[in-house]
């Protein structure tokens, strides 16, 4: 093993050539509305209707954000642009489905490259347990205002389970174990994933329809709740200073995790270099708009001494509960359904994209060698990436029935905030190293704005707990091992003179 095989980087020319190959790739068939829209998809689900209860309210692990959360939205909002441009330039110059693992293959080397790609699993699978999980808690309140009753034992994890008194006593026993697992998440992630093996038009076409509807029921919340707004909660506007703000960006970071799944379907887009930046920053744009407006009707609604009172189960449905306390009278039941139902649509949008953009970052992988190349087989009839599809749904599946949500939203934004850190190096790097080659969208005010990203990225970092960052390192470590017995001998550029 020579040390400099390490950092051996992926010509930007041997990529045009493969983008052009018409036989290895995917169906072009998405435009400007459908990648937006995929954003949007991506982007707004269990971060704003699952995670600002804890954001505005603390946990024991950290502090509340209280009204200021409005600020810590603007915060993260700002650092994701930021990230965002970065992501704009990279995917209109390489419109290749491996996203931010591509651009590190072009830019930082081969084990750099690596690292991302492992890392980016987080971001996606990790990311999309904690959504199927999400998804199960309010998939069961919904058809609960219908009178149906989904047990425990099925909508749940053991641990979780664990922590509600009575729960593992009233489950059924196999050999005297308690049965408990989130068999409603598992479903949920079945029924998508057959959806994107069968086609990327009907995906996006699922997802457009998907984000209308979203979007309808988060003005009709801001709507509604506006009415119920008592200025009095907004003070004091920042009850935890700025740590408490910091926690909460730190926590809705997740909020935003999406944008950048646009770049997963560069193969698929018919004209990627304009579509693509316009999908990464409207998406986000739009994005941050409804939340900020969605953020001041909910610490308008609720005040910060309530809501902290409120039990862990509540503050994870923030927007029915604020609803609920607004004590709307005889139409309450109705509005907190139709919030509900916006959320459980939201949640599978989102599992959806998610889903969709896993297993391209694999087929990239596989495509250079770094993952088995049968993970780059693309299905005769359909057209998409099936094998690496049906193996994101059954890992996603699988462990969104035992693992507690908390734990992989963390996870997913400190693997999500280190890879937007690579992506925005990468830029500096690139327009240092190769300044001519055209760029179809340049990230403005060069160089401030990716190290403006790399440093605001690495202040959301830093607002995550111990334990995040131990459970991350553990994950990388996994990683290298498997690169160094595994990919390294296998890459594509392995015995190429470099
Ligand atoms: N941004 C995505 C969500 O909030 C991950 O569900």
């Amino acid at each position: 093993m020579r040390f400099k095989d390490l950092f051996r980087t992926k010509s930007l020319d041997q990529f045009d050539d493969e983008y052009r190959e018409p036989t290895k790739g995917l169906k072009r068939t998405l435009g400007p509305v459908d990648v937006t829209a995929l954003g949007i998809g991506g982007i707004i689900g269990a971060g704003i209707f699952a995670t600002i209860g804890t954001a505005a309210a603390g946990d024991p692990t950290r502090p509340g954000a209280g009204p200021a959360l409005i600020l810590s939205f603007v915060i993260t909002a700002i650092a994701c642009g930021f990230a965002a441009l970065c992501y704009a330039e990279f995917a209109a110059m390489i419109p290749i489905s491996g996203s931010a693992y591509t651009y590190a293959y072009a830019t930082l080397g081969e084990l750099i490259a690596w690292i991302i790609g492992w890392d980016l699993i987080i971001e996606y699978a990790v990311g999309n347990v904690a959504v199927a999980i999400s998804w199960a808690n309010y998939f069961k309140t919904l058809v609960g205002g219908f009178g149906i009753v989904i047990p425990d034992w099925i909508s749940t994890d053991y641990r979780t389970a664990a922590k509600i008194p009575g729960l593992l006593e009233s489950a059924p026993h196999l050999f005297g174990v308690p049965i408990v697992v989130n068999l409603l998440a598992i479903g949920i992630v079945s029924a998508i994933t057959v959806v994107l093996v069968i086609g990327i038009r009907e995906s996006a076409n699922m997802n457009t329809g998907m984000v209308i509807l979203k979007l309808i029921v988060l003005g009709f919340f801001v709507a509604i709740g506006f009415g119920y707004i008592n200025r009095g909660n907004y003070h004091p506007f920042m009850p935890n200073g700025w740590v408490g703000v910091r926690a909460g960006a730190a926590i809705v970071f997740f909020a935003y995790i999406g944008f950048d799944a646009v770049s997963t379907v560069a193969e698929e887009t018919r004209n990627p270099k304009r579509d693509l930046p316009i999908g990464i920053i409207g998406s986000l744009v739009i994005s941050t708009l409804i939340y900020v407006a969605v953020a001041a009707v909910f610490t308008g609604i609720i005040p910060f001494d309530a809501l902290r009172q409120k039990l862990a189960t509540e503050q994870a449905e923030p927007l029915t509960m604020a609803l609920q306390y607004a004590n709307i009278g005889r139409w309450s039941t109705v509005f907190v359904g139709i919030v509900a139902f916006g959320s459980v649509v939201a949640h599978t949008a989102v599992l959806l994209v998610f889903q969709m953009g896993q297993p391209r970052i694999f087929f990239s992988m596989a495509r250079d060698g770094l993952l088995p190349r049968s993970f780059a087989r693309v299905h005769p009839r359909f057209q998409t990436p099936h094998v690496t599809t049906i193996l994101t749904g059954v890992v996603v599946g699988v462990c969104a029935m035992f693992f507690s949500i908390d734990e992989m939203v963390d996870l997913t934004n400190i693997g999500t905030l280190f890879a937007f850190i690579l992506v925005c190096i990468g830029i500096i790097i690139l327009r240092i190293k190769d300044p001519h080659r055209p760029r179809a969208f340049r990230a403005p005010l060069f160089p401030f704005v990716p190290i403006a990203g790399v440093l605001s990225c690495i202040y959301l970092m830093s607002g995550l707990p111990t334990v995040t960052w131990i459970r991350f390192g553990l994950w990388l470590v996994v990683g290298m091992v498997v690169y160094f017995f595994y990919g390294f001998s296998r890459s594509g550029l392995t015995g190429k003179s470099l």
